[in-house]
């Protein structure tokens, strides 16, 4: 009796989405006592619980005389955390894909939008949520900084979309580029599960994360929150920058989220007039890295002033750039695809 029904509740489909509960594993205990269904959903999503609440309730209430259904206690285990069992905040999307580094400025927003977009190009649909909620560049990188926040008629916000892609960053939220976003950490989280809940991504076959830079709470909750199928860890050549990602590394190995591989930027420079190389960063860091950790090295991606003045004015090189650029981002999506096995038709 429990068991067929707990099959029959697992083959469900998702209101509005064409997975089952089954394969978005939400259901965490199902009992009958008597005349009492009793559920426990492993999610600590309003949204999906309500949802689901509804759901259940409708299509059993003639069947028993109580049906309980809860939220599993939220597993707060902060003392570093554990992903191997994540909450799901985000049962539309069939792929997280987290793009981080250790340290900040080595380049990893602008891989990350480069690298949504590329997913895109292949078809896929994509969001790409901006995580950086202190120094938000996802806007301007795309050229979406101008967007306004809307609201659909069931109160979600609508992301802006540029280049094939569904944007959402706390950027178009604020009344001005430069506004300031004084928020302890905790606020910062709030709005980030926020995007995550109420934003009308529709269903998409990757969202795509641009994390802040470092190990810090940011990357410990969405870690729980999410069930990041691949880190893209970015770094340049040089020491202090292969420092922090090691840590990043060290990080996500043990919260056991697994790594796509690392993704060299800044490499080298060749400069246009001679077509000399020259290693300004040094040579070999991420290639070092990648070794030390038997992780992937995916790209290893030039300095080139291109990539820098098409960030700068939103004009992206994987979507506008020259082929020899677009190579780079695609590579790194190519060699992703190859080391992870995602969850696409
Ligand atoms: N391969 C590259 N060649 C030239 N310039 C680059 C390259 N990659 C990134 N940049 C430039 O370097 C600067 C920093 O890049 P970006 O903002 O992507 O770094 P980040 O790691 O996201 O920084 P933060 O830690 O502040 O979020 C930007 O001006 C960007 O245009
Ligand atoms: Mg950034």
């Amino acid at each position: 009796m429990r068991d067929k029904l707990l099959l029959e509740v697992n083959s469900l489909t998702f209101p509005n989405l064409t997975k089952t509960i089954g394969e978005l594993k939400l259901i965490d205990t199902l009992n009958i006592k008597d005349q009492t269904l009793d559920i426990i959903l492993s999610t600590t999503s309003d949204d999906t619980y309500l949802t689901l609440k509804d759901l259940l309730e409708e299509r059993y209430k003639s069947l028993y005389s109580t049906i309980s259904i809860t939220k599993k206690a939220q597993k707060k285990d902060m003392n570093y955390g554990n992903s191997t069992t994540p909450n799901n905040r985000a049962p539309y999307a069939k792929n997280v894909i987290a793009v981080t580094s250790g340290k900040g400025g080595v380049g990893k927003s602008t891989v990350c939008v480069n690298t949504a977009i590329a997913l895109a190009q292949k078809g896929y649909s994509v969001g790409l949520l901006d995580a950086d909620v202190y120094g938000p560049n996802v806007a301007r990188l795309t050229k979406t900084e101008n967007e306004k926040l809307k609201w659909d008629n069931q109160d979600k916000m609508i992301p802006a979309e540029n280049f094939g892609i569904k944007i959402m960053s706390v950027a178009h939220t604020t009344p001005k580029m430069d506004t300031p976003l004084v928020w302890r950490s905790s606020v910062a989280v709030s709005a980030l599960m926020q995007f995550l809940e109420d934003v009308a991504w529709g269903e998409l076959d990757f969202l795509v994360i641009d994390m802040p830079p470092g190990t810090g709470d940011v990357q410990l909750t969405m870690a729980q929150e999410l069930p990041i199928s691949a880190a893209i860890l970015v770094t340049t050549p040089q020491l202090i920058s292969t420092d922090d990602v090691s840590r990043a590394i060290m990080m996500f190995k043990d919260i056991k989220v697994p790594m796509a591989g690392i993704v060299e930027n800044m490499s080298y420079f060749i400069a246009p007039d001679t077509q000399k190389r020259y290693n300004i960063f040094g040579s070999g860091g991420g290639e070092e890295i990648a070794k030390k950790y038997n992780l992937n090295l995916l790209a290893q991606i030039p300095l080139n002033m291109q990539i820098r003045e098409g960030s700068d004015l939103g004009l992206p090189p994987i979507a506008l750039g020259s082929e020899e650029l677009k190579k780079y981002y695609q590579e790194v999506v190519e060699n992703m695809l190859k080391n992870i096995e995602f969850n696409i038709d």
